[in-house]
């Protein structure tokens, strides 16, 4: 079974995408923001497939297709669609009452694009690196899919947070970005932190990736996060110290991820997270840093647990704009399939 994207149109990560589109849709976007644009998607529709909540990636999208003269259709299997299955070859007489073939057979022949959003299990990351329910509706539906976030990837949300490191900086080739692991009660998947990582250091950014030691990034995108690196001039060094990255820095980007060591066994990760406590993105902190760098997380955010109230209330912070930059970004992705 072919696991590459049936459609030379899907958005399955920005990975599968050149540099140079990605600057074209950055630019689209940018465009689109003046209010550049048509109906495209005239008499079209999407199907939003959500099988995990969302604020901003439903409302982004849904409005995307709403400004593009489209409609969507949004279903969340399990509460109101059926629930699914994506393996192949399953005996079905689980609570999975419909598979990925017959829904994605379905949805394409009635829409004319799918977006996926399927979260990872966070049991086994050979497992959850398969991308099992995203990768299935690409193979199965005869329309472009766009992963609304999966697994590895959130290809919306870094094209949103290149679009808000521009507007700050302009030019990405060269500035400093600190993405720093902030502490979390639980542990998060690893597609916003993974997706931001290679998404800058594949514009050349020099980004200093700060995380405590066991909570590292998983090594495949490391290679690939120095391998853009070195190909667009930029740099990618590794602290363990939450202090280490702010002098300097142009820009604070904050997440949480999960241990890739514990995997699955989070249970025995709990006593390293509780000592990473002092993770947090203060005033104080971003203090140290060059100039008016702006403070960004993909939302949503647990304040003075990730970020401290007086960065995401003050000045400094980039979450309203960065959220809002999905809708254009959004639109460029849809603008570029029609
Ligand atoms: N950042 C993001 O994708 O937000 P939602 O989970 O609310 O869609």
């Amino acid at each position: 079974m072919p696991d590459e994207p049936r459609t030379e149109k899907d958005l399955l990560s920005l990975e599968e995408i050149s540099g140079e589109e990605v600057l074209e849709l950055l630019d689209r976007a940018a465009r689109l923001r003046e209010g550049d644009h048509g109906r495209p998607l005239e008499g079209r529709s999407a199907a939003l497939v959500f099988l995990n909540p969302s604020l901003r990636t439903r409302t982004s999208f849904e409005l995307a297709v709403e400004k593009l003269g489209g409609h969507a259709v949004v279903l969340s299997p399990g509460t109101d669609a059926w629930k699914l299955e994506a393996r192949d070859g399953t005996v079905m007489d689980g609570d999975a009452a419909e598979h990925v073939r017959e829904a994605a057979g379905v949805l394409g022949a009635l829409c004319d694009v799918i977006g996926v959003r399927a979260f990872p299990k966070l049991v086994s990351w050979e497992e959850d690196r398969k991308e099992t329910v995203l990768r299935a509706f690409a193979r199965h539906a005869p329309v472009p899919v766009v992963n609304m976030e999966s697994a590895l990837s959130h290809p919306l949300q870094a094209l949103a947070d290149l679009l808000t490191l521009r507007d700050a900086l302009g030019d990405l080739a060269g500035r400093r970005l600190l993405l720093t692991f902030a502490y979390h009660p639980r542990p998060l998947p690893v597609a916003v932190p993974r997706s931001v990582l290679l998404a800058a250091c594949r514009m050349g950014m020099r980004v200093t990736l700060a995380r405590p030691e066991g909570f590292d990034l998983p090594e495949e995108t490391m290679d690939r996060a120095r391998s853009f690196a070195a190909r667009a001039g930029g740099g990618l060094e590794v602290v363990a110290d939450p202090d280490a990255g702010y002098p300097g820095a142009e820009a604070v980007y904050a997440k949480s991820w999960a241990s890739p060591a514990f995997y699955g066994r989070f249970d025995m990760e709990r006593p390293r997270r509780e000592a990473v406590r002092d993770w947090i993105v203060t005033g104080e902190r971003m203090a140290r840093t060059a100039g008016n760098a702006p403070f960004l997380h993909c939302l949503p955010v647990r304040r003075n647990v990730v970020v401290a109230d007086e960065v995401l209330d003050g000045p400094r912070s980039a979450v309203i704009p960065q959220a809002a930059n999905r809708l254009w970004t959004t639109m460029a992705v849809l603008d570029r399939i029609f």
